[in-house]
């Protein structure tokens, strides 16, 4: 691997644990102000020194993050869509690499959509954007989206999905968790990370997913709304941090989370 972009996937993932806790908070670019991303900056600013990494678009990395003091940045240059539009596949390239490069992210995320109108589209899409960024050593987050259809987060999906992910280029990929996780662990040549998924019942659900995910090879997670939606936002993200980068219980998460919530 070249040096520009093993360096790159060290500061992303952990080489001390092997994990990763990224944070999610890309989600406006075709759901608009989602609750509590209204104002990014005042939302996610206290969690930023938990992060191993931000996943945002261009316009938030500008507007709302100090680039004086950032956590590394994976950029997402995919979209076009919107929650209201035709067909929330319809996505394609937004930006370009000369713009990863002006704004030194660790990683470029572009979502493929499978069984959907626009899967050719992103494939390639997806493909091409790996031959981009490889000639500047920048890692490509291949994100399986499952678009409104959340009944695709099932294992036979997610590892055809991963699968091609891995096949067309992609250094690491975005899935969800799903039952037989381990399933699709196995069928990807690349570290997989999962997303959190809109918000669950409780905070004690998303440390079991997060808990679950890393038992079954998962090397971290890339949530949003489990975390900056949760009224305790500063608690779970460190309690989320324990169990990926620490190897805490469910259990000794929820204590921590707990304590944390306090004070
Ligand atoms: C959609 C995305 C999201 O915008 C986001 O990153 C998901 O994070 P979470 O589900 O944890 O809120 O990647 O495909």
């Amino acid at each position: 691997m070249d040096w520009g972009m093993e360096n790159r996937i060290a500061k992303l993932i952990s080489p001390k644990t092997g994990h990763a806790v990224w944070l999610a908070m890309d989600h406006g670019y075709f759901l608009g102000p989602v609750s509590k991303l209204e104002k990014p900056a005042e939302t996610v600013r206290p969690l930023l020194p938990y992060a191993d990494a931000i996943m945002l678009t261009r316009g938030i990395l500008r507007n709302c993050i100090d680039a004086k003091n950032s956590p590394p940045v994976i950029l997402r240059v995919s979209g076009g869509n919107s929650i209201i539009g035709d067909d929330l596949s319809n996505e394609t390239l937004t930006t370009c690499i000369e713009e990863a490069v002006r704004l030194n992210v660790s990683a470029v995320a572009f979502s493929i959509y499978l069984a959907a109108k626009y899967e050719h589209q992103t494939l390639v899409g997806l493909s091409r954007l790996v031959n981009q960024a490889q000639e500047y050593g920048i890692p490509v987050l291949a994100v399986t989206a499952v678009g409104k259809e959340l009944g695709k987060r099932e294992a036979r999906f997610l590892s055809l999905a991963c699968r091609i992910a891995a096949e067309l280029g992609a250094q690491v990929i975005k899935t969800y968790y799903c039952e037989e996780f381990e399933k699709v662990v196995e069928c990807s040549p690349v570290p997989l990370v999962i997303a959190g998924g809109p918000k669950l019942r409780t905070e004690l659900d998303a440390l079991q997913l997060a808990y679950a995910a890393i038992k079954q090879g998962a090397v971290g997670v890339d949530m949003g709304r489990n975390i900056w939606q949760s009224p305790n936002s500063l608690a779970m993200i460190q309690a989320i941090r324990s169990i990926v980068h620490n190897n805490a219980t469910v259990e000794e998460a929820e204590e921590l989370f707990n304590n944390l919530k306090k004070k």
